[in-house]
């Protein structure tokens, strides 16, 4: 990660407390746990808890004094002009994001886009090193943005790789932008984008193929120190 870079990982009650305290091992600083409230969470067939219906999602950055970057004003855009809160309504995944096969935990793309496009600019460069069926990276895409993806199931790839031919076609990438929930109306992430100041990175991406088939990338103005 680069010094200024910040990473979101998601979870739910029974492992997030055990990432939050080993990221500040790290020297990682939390910015937020953003809670994903589900507007159509599945039943609890077994009536014996409340039903599931959040998943909370870890922002932190890298370093302690190197200042990250956060959309502000497109958030309060996005929350009818008041601060964005740190409880998300955002409904479960639709159909229509399934179209080229089922990944057992896949997220929806209006919870990536939305924390995409709060914290990263045009052009980002974006990680996912747990892809599974690359919703991030559809994400990514839709908005303008890098993806690097790493999977070890082949099958998830495949699945990955068809999404992303998926969006080749410009009228279906014009079509899911209009369909990602939690926006004000149907154009307004379309318009956003138009309109978004582009900025150039000067990243390089080196990508090698070791051996047992594992892919690793390297970000030449990265580094894996702490700060
Ligand atoms: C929770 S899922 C990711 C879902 C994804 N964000 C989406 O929306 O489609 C986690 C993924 O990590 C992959 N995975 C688990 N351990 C891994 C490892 N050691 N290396 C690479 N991938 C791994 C699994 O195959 C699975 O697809």
């Amino acid at each position: 990660m680069k010094d200024d870079a910040t990473i979101w990982i998601s979870g739910t009650m029974h492992n997030i407390f055990s990432v939050g305290q080993i990221l500040t091992e790290l020297g990682f600083k939390i910015l937020n746990i953003v809670t994903w409230e589900k507007t159509n969470p599945p039943p609890n067939f077994s009536c014996r808890y409340f039903t599931y219906s959040t998943e909370q999602i870890i922002w932190a950055r890298k370093c302690e004094k190197v200042s990250h970057y956060f959309n502000y004003e497109l958030m309060k855009q996005l929350n009818g002009d008041k601060q964005m809160k740190d409880v998300w309504k955002l409904p479960a995944i639709a159909p229509w994001e399934k179209s080229c096969g089922k990944h057992p935990t896949q997220k929806p793309l209006s919870v990536l886009t939305r924390l995409i496009l709060a914290s990263t600019k045009p052009n980002a460069w974006i990680l996912d090193p747990f892809a599974g069926s690359s919703t991030t990276g559809i994400a990514a895409n839709l908005a303008n943005r890098r993806y690097l993806g790493i999977d070890q199931e082949e099958e998830f790839l495949t699945i990955s790789k068809n999404r992303k031919l998926e969006i080749e076609n410009p009228k279906t990438s014009a079509t899911y932008r209009q369909k990602i929930s939690g926006f004000n109306d149907k154009k307004e992430l379309e318009l956003f984008l138009v309109e978004e100041p582009k900025e150039e990175y000067k990243t390089e991406l080196n990508l090698t193929k070791k051996k047992g088939d594992r892919l690793t990338a390297v970000l030449q103005n990265g580094n894996n120190k702490p700060c």
